[in-house]
């Protein structure tokens, strides 16, 4: 049977009976997804139907959102895929991280005194890395799929040259990104309608995005990063003030990482390798809250140990994590059970440790939300767990001509300077520093869990808080509990700096504001919900899945049981 979750009646059945059309609905196809637009949902739906498994469904997840969620992610961004493959039980992270253009260079972001320049990093063509989503798509078909990328891709070419309506939140984000799109004339002439934001139920249609499509499904790789896609992107990029040139496109690589693993409570946990700091932060976090009991503990004692353990992990991650590639990075002690007893017994249960004890002065933070995750698994056991991202809503809000490509300002998550503080307030230094060729630290957080039981897949966007997300849904899964329940958790967060307990709007209870304020935690109510869960479960034993899509988004999560 097809379950679909958060939706409404009449639109279930109109999906319900337009799946049923395209895929036949054969009986022995079970699969979970759960993305963040229903037609990405739909989309992995349609590549189950027609033979394919779930590494054909991310290729189809993930194009379709390029094309119908632009303010998450694209073909000018990047992303990082986690795969568990079922005939041998081998598990890799996909990279397709952006990379530094060559000509970059550490200060290219700073005025004549030092000063990170406003914006530089975040607008126009010159806040952009390598895209590495295009060459992640070609890898993953080729290496995992059983289609063809000219299947995989043919939904996000139909929805990119036929149209498909817009939503509240494209409203929201474009709104929020005015200002840069209308700088860019091929992003207004797409995105806008006669200059403007569009009305609700607008149609958006991207023929030049299909036809770049069409050449990565014609060509795989070569299609987008050599012949006409290329010459377009660096002809645009130059004249704008960009730095790409051919080699960067030449020299752009897919890298297959092996993931972080820990254990927590009997739960095995596999996350994402550097350059994101995801699956590092989490095993840490777990690895140092796994001597508490806290499913027994009151709930003010709870969220201050989360909080104390987030502010260590986010001190550890501005302080030795990079691109491994560039740097050497201490996993192995990181996420040694012996260095987290080290940090927790720093922590104490009656009163939170300033940031300022751990080192450094407290720069102010900025905001953000966007990116994109989604999770999908096939009946025989085939999964992943994608977050993909432009970075900022609609990246750099430069797209070049003819391309129909929305180019990301990834480059942000870079340390423009030691001690600066990116479009997420996350501090950093040296080990994240610009360089040629280096691929940008990250936080998304693309995970596995397993026990006994259950299998769970699960990630979200959310910038610097998308660890903080995940580990509340992993300590929620620890809990018993179902993804429904993992993707609505009432969210609160802390990233060492600034040294304040963020949440939002409903994320701590009266009570507990109380009690964090008395043992000396500084509160920060964020003004609105974040975060875009994703995620899907699979019961072991009564061989079915539940799946569940954040009720802050407008997402879908589909299973079939039979
Ligand atoms: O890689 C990162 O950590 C960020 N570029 C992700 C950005 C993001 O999730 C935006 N959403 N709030």
């Amino acid at each position: 049977m097809l379950k679909l979750a958060k939706t409404p009646v009449v639109a279930v059945l109109a999906v319900f009976l337009t799946l049923s059309a395209i895929t036949g609905h054969t009986t022995e196809n079970k699969v979970a997804v759960a993305s963040a637009h229903p037609l990405a949902s739909h989309a992995a739906l349609e590549m189950i139907g027609r033979g394919g498994n779930a590494f054909d469904a991310a290729v189809a997840i993930g194009a379709v959102l390029a094309v119908v969620e632009p303010a998450g992610s694209g073909l000018g961004g990047g992303g990082f895929w986690l795969l568990h493959r079922a005939s041998d039980g081998f598990e890799t992270m996909l990279d397709g991280r952006e990379t530094a253009p060559l000509a970059a260079h550490q200060d290219m972001y700073l005025d004549a005194e030092g000063r990170v320049i406003p914006g530089l990093s975040i607008d126009g063509p010159l806040s952009a890395g390598i895209p590495g989503v295009p060459a992640a798509l070609v890898h993953l078909a080729e290496h995992y799929g059983k289609l063809p990328l000219s299947a995989s891709l043919q939904p996000a070419i139909r929805y990119a040259r036929d149209g498909f309506i817009i939503g509240e939140r494209y409203r929201r984000l474009l709104s929020f990104r005015l200002p840069q799109i209308q700088s860019s004339p091929a992003a207004a002439a797409i995105f806008l309608d006669n200059g403007r934001v569009p009305d609700p139920g607008w149609t958006l249609r991207q023929p030049d995005l299909a036809k770049t499509l069409q050449r990565l499904a014609d060509f795989g790789a070569a299609g987008f990063y050599a012949g006409e896609t290329a010459e377009k992107l660096l002809k645009s990029v130059k004249a704008a003030g960009g730095i790409w040139s051919q080699q960067d496109l030449d020299n752009y690589r897919v890298v297959e990482r092996e993931p972080v693993k820990g254990t927590y409570r009997g739960i095995r946990i596999t996350g994402a390798a550097l350059p994101s700091a995801g699956g590092i932060g989490l095993v840490q976090a777990l690895n140092i809250l796994t001597e508490y009991d806290l499913t027994a503990i009151d709930a003010v004692t709870r969220k201050h140990l989360v909080t104390e353990a987030l502010r260590r992990v986010y001190h550890d991650r501005a302080l030795y994590l990079g691109d491994p590639d560039f740097i050497d990075v201490p996993v192995s002690r990181l996420i040694n059970p012996d260095y987290a007893a080290g940090l927790r017994s720093t922590i104490r249960k009656d009163r939170s440790l300033p940031s300022v004890m751990l080192s450094g002065d407290i720069p102010e933070q900025a905001g953000g939300d966007n990116t994109t995750h989604f999770s999908v698994m096939d009946g025989e056991g085939n999964r992943v767990a994608a977050t993909l991202s432009v970075n900022y809503p609609f990246g750099s809000g430069f797209v070049a001509e003819g391309t129909g490509v929305i180019l990301n300002d990834e480059m942000d998550d870079f340390d423009s300077r030691p001690g600066a503080v990116n479009v997420y307030g996350l501090i950093g230094g040296l080990p994240n520093a610009i360089a040629p060729g280096k691929r940008m630290l990250s936080s998304m957080s693309p995970t596995f869990l397993e026990d006994d039981e259950r299998i769970a897949v699960l990630g979200t966007p959310g910038g610097s808080r998308i660890i903080s997300m995940v580990l509340l849904g992993i300590l929620d899964f620890a809990d018993g509990n179902g993804p429904d329940s993992w993707v609505s958790v009432p969210r609160y967060h802390h990233q060492y700096i600034p040294d304040a307990v963020q949440y939002e709007p409903g994320g701590l209870s009266s009570e507990e504001l109380q009690g964090l304020e008395k043992l000396g935690h500084r509160l920060r109510e964020t003004s609105y919900r974040y975060g875009d869960m994703q995620a899907l479960q699979w019961h072991k034993r009564e061989g079915r899945f539940s799946a569940a899509s954040d009720p802050r988004g407008e997402g879908l999560a589909v299973i079939r049981n039979d």
